[in-house]
């Protein structure tokens, strides 16, 4: 993990995504006006707050949560807020495929162009009373079945999130498919497009004790960008990550915050700043943002030394940086393959079209040509 300083975004060889990002570089939350995004969990949290960003910005943003109450009392005043009535509210369980298939659903017909441009798999619990790894205390002939909601909602959610995403992503009408080549566009040109933001965490890239579970569904998160990254493209999707560390939000639980206590936290406004670059600048693909405690940097001979405290006189503050995105570029036999076989069909699904759509020309002149031939020659007097 390093901050990058490179400020070119374009393709790497084989696979399908963006340079590094560099986080100093400027972009405007102005371009997810008229997206049409849904977020999962927006009624609290990291979800509520990409909610009032994005839709004080001119977004139709449609969030989905089990929190009734809090979700209508939102949408309610962040439509008084910012005036804009593409705001909506519906009731959504992530762990439930057909109340997800229904949010998605109506949010089609809610969506002012009718389509999705982007989706963000937001929804996640902690375990509050974590047992999983405690068996052996259990006074039973037989071991109970263990309580897998976190499961449930952070890995499971995420995937019936993703599989939904990548039906109605590309059934988005008018909106132009995330193009692998796209580094020439400029980066206040960013089109509706189709992105999948996945919501990781600092507990997908290390251990987190006593939050077994918590801990092996943000770890399947990873796993999913970095297996997806690679062929999402096919649906002209593209999907990056954030990977915040612990930020004070209702999902961290009193023993949490006990044992956090006096430390120093990641910034809410800076997981905002991360996902809302993802969100808007359509150019960026297959990145992993970790979003962490804000630390000074200081080079010294080339070599990054890092100082906990913000306040620290000297350096660089900075809270964002790049995980493990560069996998895909000196990787194993499979993946190179894969990829490469990938690439080579997604190239002559180009070509296939090109040649039906040329075969559909050739056609239409041999059996209409003489007739606009002779129109042509009508009306240009050469009858
Ligand atoms: N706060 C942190 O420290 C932190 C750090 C890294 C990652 N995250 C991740 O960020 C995401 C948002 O968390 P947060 O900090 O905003 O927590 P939060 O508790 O404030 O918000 C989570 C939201 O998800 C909703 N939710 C829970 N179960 C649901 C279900 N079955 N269906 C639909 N909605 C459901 C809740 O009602 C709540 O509105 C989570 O995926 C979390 O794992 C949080």
């Amino acid at each position: 993990m390093s901050p990058t300083s490179s400020s070119m975004y374009s393709v790497a060889d084989k696979a399908r995504q963006s340079r590094p990002i560099d986080p100093s570089e400027p972009f405007h939350v102005s371009w997810v006006k008229g997206k049409t995004i849904l977020i999962t969990g927006g009624a609290s949290g990291f979800g509520a707050s990409f909610f009032r960003k994005w839709a004080a910005a001119g977004a139709n943003v449609i969030i989905g949560d089990v929190d009734d109450n809090k979700g209508e009392s939102i949408v309610r005043t962040v439509r008084i807020a910012t005036d804009n009535v593409n705001l909506h509210f519906i009731h959504c369980d992530v762990t439930d495929w057909q109340s997800q298939v229904n949010f998605f659903k109506e949010a089609v017909k809610l969506s002012p162009h009718g389509g999705i441009d982007a989706v963000v798999a937001n929804a996640g619990v902690s375990e509050l009373k974590p047992t999983f790894d405690k068996p052996g205390q259990l006074d039973v002939e037989e071991p109970p079945k263990p309580n897998m909601h976190v499961i449930d909602v952070n890995l499971v959610g995420v995937l019936y999130t993703t599989h939904l995403a990548l039906f109605y992503l590309p059934r988005n009408p008018g909106s132009q498919p995330a193009d692998p080549n796209n580094s020439q566009r400029k980066a206040d040109e960013s089109p509706r497009d189709r992105h999948l933001l996945l919501i990781g965490s600092m507990a997908s890239l290390l251990p987190i004790p006593q939050q077994i579970l918590y801990g092996t569904s943000k770890h399947g998160v990873l796993g999913l960008f970095r297996s997806l990254r690679s062929t999402a493209f096919t649906n002209g999707v593209r999907v990056n990550l954030i990977c915040p560390y612990f930020v004070d939000t209702a999902i961290i639980s009193p023993v949490g915050r006990a044992v956090l206590a006096g430390s120093n936290l990641a910034k809410i406004e800076d997981v905002v700043e991360a996902a809302s670059r993802l969100m808007a600048d359509s150019r960026i693909n297959g990145r992993n943002l970790v979003v962490g405690p804000r630390i000074k940097v200081v080079e010294t001979e080339g070599e990054w030394r890092y100082f906990e405290q913000a306040r620290h006189e000297k350096g660089t503050e900075v809270s964002q940086w790049e995980a493990n995105t560069d996998d895909l570029e000196n990787t194993e036999v499979f993946t190179r393959r894969i990829i490469g076989i990938m690439n080579a069909a997604h190239e002559m699904n180009g070509w296939i079209k090109w040649t039906k759509d040329m075969a559909r020309a050739l056609l239409l002149m041999v059996k209409e040509g003489p007739m606009i031939i002779s129109t042509w020659r009508r009306q240009n007097g050469g009858e």
